[in-house]
């Protein structure tokens, strides 16, 4: 009979893939019986013939990829936990559970709705953590300390690439994401690369990584260390602009803090690929600015800059999200972090559903951008919607 913790750890993982709210498992620290091998990854993919759970082997040079049913999936992973893996780290939308098995007794950890029958003690709880705080490029980025601890200064940073992480995790179990082929993801306008890697880390050998920057420097530094992280294989980045970036095979889009109407380059990229998952957080909203002329009603109101610049935000996103809504698109619209750690903090996600082309989202596109005199979206010039 297993002890307690690994048998309790199983049953959130039931109960996670019962309810659909197992986001990720992990299985790491393997017991070294076959040496290249390093983790199992396991995520809900929806495939054509159904749900299925996508199993990742990684191995030291190479990634094995398996789909099997919820049941299966369980029969096989059940043996493992606390056995040939001597860690365990499950993902649910609404919590984590941690089970530790190297030591003399088995250490489980559980926050938030990973909770299942009898909680454990509040000292207990473990933060939610998709992207491994050990990992070497979050070092090699400045990220955190030899002990995997977020470095003081990079403390926020930390905490949006595990955000990111938990957000894309969830929605690439959602997105109808192709498992015959490698997936191929583009991240616009990466910077230092950090959520291009987190990306890669979360997708493992199942997908192709890009980062596109206009900064010669920034993408030397991010494929160095891909190079030194032995990942250049699946993970690489290219000097460019988005708008000049050919992005056709894309099936996973993602631009964070893209400047002004580089985020709408970068959906125009994705919709135009037909890629099934969209990930912006628009940031500094120049373009709809001088247009807003807003109903005579809130004359008085945006006599104060700060307003009609909210406003502006709010109505270039808004109009992002229902156009995405007409390109056949389902869009969520988010906090990605609290504004006490970044002020860039919508989110805008579109999982593609292919029903094009709605009158009414149409209708309404057109009367919230009439009710503000706006006549230029770069995001409707590239889909070809004529907003008057
Ligand atoms: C604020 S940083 C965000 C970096 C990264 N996405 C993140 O969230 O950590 C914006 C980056 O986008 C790059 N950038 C802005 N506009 C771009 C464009 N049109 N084409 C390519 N890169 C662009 C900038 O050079 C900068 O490195």
């Amino acid at each position: 009979m297993k002890p307690a913790g690994p048998d309790k750890f199983m049953e959130l993982l039931r109960e996670a893939v019962a309810t659909g709210s197992l986001v990720k498992l992990t299985l790491g620290k393997p017991d070294g019986r076959d040496p290249t091998l390093r983790n199992l990854f396991v995520r809900p993919v929806q495939l054509k013939s159904g749900p299925r759970l996508a199993f990742v082997w990684r191995y030291a040079t190479r990634d094995v990829t398996k789909n099997h049913e919820s049941a299966e999936a369980i029969r096989v992973i059940e043996p493992l936990v606390g056995s040939d893996f001597q860690d365990a780290h499950l993902f649910t939308t609404t919590g984590s559970a941690q089970l530790e098995t190297g030591g003399r007794a088995p250490r489980l950890r559980v926050t938030g709705g990973a909770r299942a029958g009898a909680g454990p003690a509040a000292n207990d709880r473990v933060k939610s953590r998709p992207i491994e705080p050990g990992s070497a490029w979050l070092r090699s980025l400045g990220i955190t300390d030899q002990a995997g601890r977020p470095m003081t200064a990079m403390a926020d940073k930390y905490r949006q690439i595990q955000k990111f992480g938990e957000i894309l995790g969830h929605l690439i179990g959602q997105a109808p994401l192709p498992h015959d082929r490698k997936l191929h993801l583009y991240d616009m306008g990466c910077g230092k690369g950090y959520l291009t890697f987190a990306a890669s880390e979360l997708l493992g050998g199942r997908a192709l990584v890009r980062g596109v920057e206009a900064r010669p420097d920034l993408v030397d530094f991010c494929n160095k260390v891909a190079a030194e992280q032995g990942i250049s294989d699946r993970l690489g980045f290219c000097v460019g602009t988005i708008a000049e970036t050919e992005a056709g095979d894309a099936d996973i889009l993602v631009a964070l803090h893209a400047c002004d109407t580089a985020t709408d380059d970068a959906l125009a990229k994705g919709v135009s690929a037909g890629a099934a998952l969209l990930v912006v957080a628009p940031c500094c909203q120049k373009e709809v600015r001088p247009q807003i002329l807003p109903p005579p009603v809130l004359n008085s109101a945006l006599r104060h800059g700060i307003f009609v610049e909210r406003q502006a935000e709010f109505v270039t996103d808004a109009l992002r999200a229902q156009l995405l809504e007409w390109a056949g698109y389902s869009v969520k619209v988010m906090e990605f972090i609290s504004t006490e750690h970044t002020a860039k903090n919508t989110m805008i996600t579109a999982v593609r559903n292919g029903s094009r082309g709605d009158e009414a989202v149409a209708r309404s596109i057109r009367d919230l951008a009439a009710f503000y005199g706006v006549r230029r979206h770069t995001l409707a010039r590239h889909l070809g919607f004529d907003l008057q």
